[in-house]
């Protein structure tokens, strides 16, 4: 018989009551410490006291309108994310599936509305996950993600993750844009690197065609900039954020230049729910703190901290790991071991990591982790390597 609950996930049988920083509480008082953050979404850790006051006063002032009507906590958070990036306006979505529809849709527009209808084509890459909609499975391509939901939403090419002479390549009068996560995160924690993320600017500039980033997993402060491509120095036309920016509550948005969103005009997209008032009082608290250099300064240390200790890691059990990779506190460790024994033998240990491809767990802890707290990490790791090769 089918379960209650559809059954399209593997879960562990853990199951948590309460959420205090980075750490998860079961009924019975056990404690996880949690390098996941609800793959990188709890961006302040569990129930931030500044987030749970954002969220409970509006929560008692006024939880729903619509796009009907003006929402003061819409405009602000819009303004504080354009105020911090690129952008000149952004659509809030509940999720970054819907951020990728309305990225998607939005570059198609643009050629539509500058006579150049036949630019439909989204180049994207392998590894890339952009959410399980329509649009995202399409996007991504993998046949894990799209066998058995043909027929796909046409128009998406797909090109092997790194090989830029392929990318030049397939560039033609039919490309509208190219799409990709500056760091791929179910894919297994895939960095592109800063230069190339220039050449594909350059690349985009040249041939006039539209950059889309995909920053739902990596954005919100996660590498140690507000925003991962900031590393490179480069800009988007397009990006798609969630995760973080929420903190928790679902929040995702689509920032875009004024001249990329310039297709998008009255009554040409529209959600009954983004940008509620509910999910906009915790993203306008959690840009404040996200912008805050010394909490930027305080990611980078971090990072540094937990990146140096997990190279330890993997030199006193080059049986179990094989590398470390990443940006940032978006990290990964390759694994030899089986990633998914490496994150079961991590929760007998009370640490909860993330598997991803390329046999990668990941860590993407609160970006409130504290030093103490990255150094139990890595005892709980050892530990859970220790049992693993004894096993
Ligand atoms: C890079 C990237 N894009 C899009 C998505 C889809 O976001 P959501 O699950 O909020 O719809 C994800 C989710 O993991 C993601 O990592």
């Amino acid at each position: 018989m089918i379960p209650t609950l559809l059954p399209t996930y593997a879960r562990a049988p853990l199951s948590f009551v309460k959420g205090e920083g980075s750490w998860l509480i079961e009924a019975d008082g056990r404690r996880f410490l949690d390098l996941g953050a609800g793959i990188a979404v709890n961006a302040l850790g569990h129930a931030h006291p500044a987030l749970v006051a954002a969220l409970t006063e509006q929560a008692g002032a006024l939880w729903h309108t619509s796009n009907l009507y003006q929402i003061p906590k819409q405009q602000e958070l819009a303004d504080k994310l354009t105020a911090h990036s690129f952008a000149d306006t952004v659509f809030f979505t509940n999720s970054g599936t819907e951020a990728c529809e309305l990225a998607v849709k939005m570059a198609r527009k643009y050629w539509y509305e500058k006579d150049q209808p036949e630019k439909t084509d989204i180049i994207a890459f392998t590894g890339s996950f952009h959410g399980r909609s329509s649009a995202g499975i399409a996007a991504a391509g993998s046949e894990k993600m799209t066998k058995g939901f043909g027929p796909l939403l046409p128009g998406f090419v797909h090109l092997e993750f790194g090989d830029h002479e392929a990318l030049t390549e397939a560039i033609t009068e039919t490309t509208a844009a190219i799409l990709l996560e500056p760091v791929q995160g179910e894919g297994g924690i895939r960095p592109v690197p800063d230069q190339c993320l220039k050449g594909l600017r350059d690349l985009c500039d040249e041939k006039g065609i539209l950059l889309i980033l995909d920053e739902v997993q990596c954005g919100v402060g996660r590498t140690g900039k507000l925003f991962a491509h900031e590393w490179s120095g480069i800009t988007p036309d397009i990006m798609m954020v969630a995760k973080g920016i929420g903190g928790g509550f679902p929040l995702g948005a689509v920032l875009a230049t004024e001249d990329a969103a310039s297709g998008m005009t009255l009554g040409t997209h529209g959600s009954t729910y983004g940008g509620n008032p509910l999910g906009c009082a915790v993203g306008a608290e959690v840009m404040d703190h996200v912008t805050d250099p010394a909490f930027l300064d305080s990611v980078n240390r971090k990072a540094g901290l937990l990146r140096q200790k997990l190279e330890g890691l993997v030199a006193t059990h080059p049986d179990v790991f094989e590398s470390v990779r990443g940006s940032g506190l978006m990290l990964g460790l390759k694994c030899k071991a089986a990633n998914v024994d490496v994150v079961q033998a991590g929760y007998d240990q009370l640490v909860l990591t993330v598997p991803a491809a390329d046999n990668v767990i990941r860590l993407l802890p609160p970006l409130t982790i504290e030093d103490d707290e990255i150094a139990q990490a890595i005892d709980r790791l050892d530990a859970a390597a220790v049992a693993l090769s004894a096993a």
